[in-house]
C-alpha cells in the first residue's frame, strides 16, 4: 500500500497520530495513511525546452564560433566535455582529431577533451559491445550532468552517442554534429536516441532532447555516392508530407542532386531539416505520447527492408522504397491520382533511387513490418498516406491484397526502369489489359 502525503498552501494536518504544522501561512492538506480511501491525484505539467539548430560548415575550423558559442553559453557550468567522432568522418581528413583539439585550444583552453573515434554507420547501432564501450568512456570522462558530449557523424552514431549520454547520470548535455545529408535532413532534429536489439530496429531507446544540433555542411563533400543520396529520400518524404513547394523544387532539381551540385542540393537539405526541426518544436507531440505518427510515411516498410536486407539497404534507401510503396498503395486504393503517383516514383528513379531490392521477395515478411511498427508505437495502427502531393491523412489498416500487389508493382516499375520500349514492358504486365501503368484501379499481387 503506498502512503502518500501531499500538502500544499499552509496549516494544521493531522498524520496518524501526529500532528503536523506548517510554518507556512495557509496549509491546506490532503492526507493519505493507511487503506480507508483512495485518492487519485492526475495533474497536467509540462516541461520547457529550447531546441537549438545551427547551420555552418566547417565546424572545428580555428575561425568557426558556432560550437564555442553553444559552450559557453553556460561555461560557468561546463567542466567538462567529451567528444565522439564517426570513424569515416575521422578518416575524411587526415588531421580532423588535431583540429578538434586545436579547435578548443584557441577557444576553450580550459577544455581539453580527448577526442574519441568510434565505429561510423549501422553497426555502432546494431552492436552492444560499442555501445557498452560508449558507457564506459563516458564514465571515464568524469562527467556530471552539465556536461557536454558532442557527437559527430552520421545519424547511426548520433543515435547511440545520444542513448549512451541520455542514460549517464540520466542525461547529460548531447550537442549533435551532423555530417550526413539524412542526419541534416532529418534524424538530427529528433528527440530519439537508440540502438538496435533483438534484431529490431532502434528497439532500445529514449527520447531525450539534444541540447544543440549543428549541420555541418562542410563534412557532406566525402559522402560516397549512396550516403550522398541518402537524405534526399526523407526530404522527398516531409515535402509530399508538408510542403508541395518543396516537392516542386526537388522534382525540378532531380539530376542536380544525383550530380551532386551543392548550391542545387543543400537548400533542399536546409528546408527538410527545418521541416523536421518544426514539426518537433512546434506540433504538440515531440515525444510521441499520440498514436499518430505524421512524419512516417514509408517507415513501417523502410524499417522492416533495412532488418530484412541484414541493413545492407541503408535508411535513407529503404525509406525511398518506402515512400514508393506507400504511394503505390495509395494510388491502388483510389486516394492518390495517377498523375502525382507516376511523378513521387519518377522523382525518387530520376535522383537515383531503386525502388527495388531483392528483400521485397519477402513481401509477406516485409508485411510483418505492420505489426512491429504498431508495437513499437502502441496504440492503434495509424500510418499516414497522401491523398496528394502535400495533403496527408492517416490510415488505420491496411488491405493486405493491394499491399502485396503495391510491392509486386515496383519489382515491374523496376524492371520497367530499365528497359528502353517502356510501353510494351508496361501493357503487359497490368492485369485486366489496362493502358496506363498508372491507373488508380486495384491489382491483384503476384
Ligand atoms: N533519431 C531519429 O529520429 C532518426 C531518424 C531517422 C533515422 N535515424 C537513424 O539514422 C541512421 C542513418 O543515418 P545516416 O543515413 O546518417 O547513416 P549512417 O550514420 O549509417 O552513416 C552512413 C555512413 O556514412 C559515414 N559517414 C558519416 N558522415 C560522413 C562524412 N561526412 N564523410 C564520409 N563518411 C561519412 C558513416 O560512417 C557511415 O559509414 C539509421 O540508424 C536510422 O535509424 C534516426
Ligand atoms: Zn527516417
Amino acid at each position: 500500500m503506498i502512503q502518500l502525503c501531499l500538502y500544499w498552501g499552509g496549516g494544521e494536518v493531522k498524520y496518524g497520530n501526529l500532528r503536523y504544522v506548517s510554518k507556512r501561512p495557509n496549509l491546506q492538506a490532503i492526507e493519505l495513511t493507511t487503506a480507508t480511501y483512495n485518492v487519485a491525484h492526475d495533474v497536467v505539467f509540462s516541461c520547457k525546452f529550447t531546441h537549438r539548430l545551427r547551420f555552418t560548415a566547417d565546424v572545428f575550423a580555428a575561425g568557426n564560433d558556432t560550437l564555442s558559442e553553444i559552450l559557453s553559453a553556460d561555461s560557468g557550468n561546463c567542466p567538462n566535455v567529451a567528444v565522439f567522432v564517426d570513424s569515416n568522418v575521422a578518416r575524411s581528413r587526415v588531421d580532423f582529431s588535431d583540429r578538434i583539439g586545436n579547435y578548443f585550444r584557441k577557444h576553450l583552453p580550459e577544455k581539453s577533451p580527448k577526442v574519441r573515434i568510434i565505429p561510423g554507420g549501422e553497426q555502432i547501432k546494431n552492436t552492444q559491445p560499442y555501445f557498452k564501450r560508449i558507457l564506459n568512456d563516458l564514465e571515464q570522462s568524469r562527467l556530471c550532468r552539465k556536461s557536454f558530449v558532442i557527437a559527430v557523424g552520421g545519424g547511426a552514431v548520433l543515435d547511440a552517442v545520444g542513448f549512451a549520454a541520455s542514460i549517464t547520470h540520466r542525461g547529460l548535455r548531447l550537442i549533435r554534429v551532423a555530417t550526413t545529408t539524412l542526419s541534416q535532413a532529418d534524424s538530427a532534429m529528433a528527440v530519439k536516441n537508440g540502438i538496435n536489439a533483438f534484431g529490431k530496429k532502434n528497439y532500445m531507446g529514449v527520447f531525450a532532447a539534444p541540447w544543440a544540433i549543428i549541420n555541418d555542411e562542410a563534412t557532406l563533400e566525402t559522402l560516397t555516392t549512396d550516403q550522398w543520396l541518402a537524405g534526399f529520400s526523407e526530404a522527398v518524404k516531409v515535402a509530399l508530407l508538408k510542403d508541395p513547394l518543396l516537392f516542386e523544387y526537388i522534382d525540378r532539381n532531380c539530376e542536380a542532386v544525383r550530380s551532386r551540385n551543392l548550391d542545387t542540393a543543400i537548400p533542399i537539405i536546409r528546408r527538410s531539416g527545418r521541416l523536421h526541426f518544426d514539426h518537433i518544436t512546434q506540433n504538440g507531440d515531440p515525444f510521441e505520447r499520440q498514436d499518430a505518427r505524421p512524419l512516417d510515411f514509408g517507415h513501417w516498410s523502410a524499417h522492416k527492408l533495412e532488418q530484412i536486407s541484414g541493413f545492407e539497404l541503408s535508411h535513407g534507401q529503404a525509406v525511398a522504397i518506402g515512400i514508393a510503396i506507400d504511394a503505390t498503395y495509395a494510388n491502388f486504393m483510389g486516394w492518390l491520382c495517377d498523375a502525382d503517383h507516376q511523378r513521387i516514383l519518377e522523382c525518387l528513379n530520376r535522383m537515383g533511387f531503386k525502388l527495388y531490392h531483392r528483400a521485397m521477395k519477402q513481401a509477406k515478411t516485409l508485411l510483418g513490418g505492420l505489426d512491429e511498427f504498431q508495437e513499437h508505437l502502441g496504440g492503434k495502427l495509424t500510418i499516414p498516406s497522401i491523398s496528394r502531393i502535400g495533403e496527408t491523412f492517416d490510415i488505420f489498416e491496411i488491405d493486405t491484397n493491394q499491399m502485396l500487389a503495391a510491392i509486386s508493382y515496383l519489382k515491374r516499375f523496376n524492371e520497367w526502369g530499365r528497359n528502353d520500349d517502356k510501353t510494351d514492358s508496361l501493357h503487359t504486365d497490368l492485369p485486366g489489359g489496362r493502358r496506363s501503368l498508372f491507373s488508380g484501379a486495384s491489382r491483384q499481387a503476384d
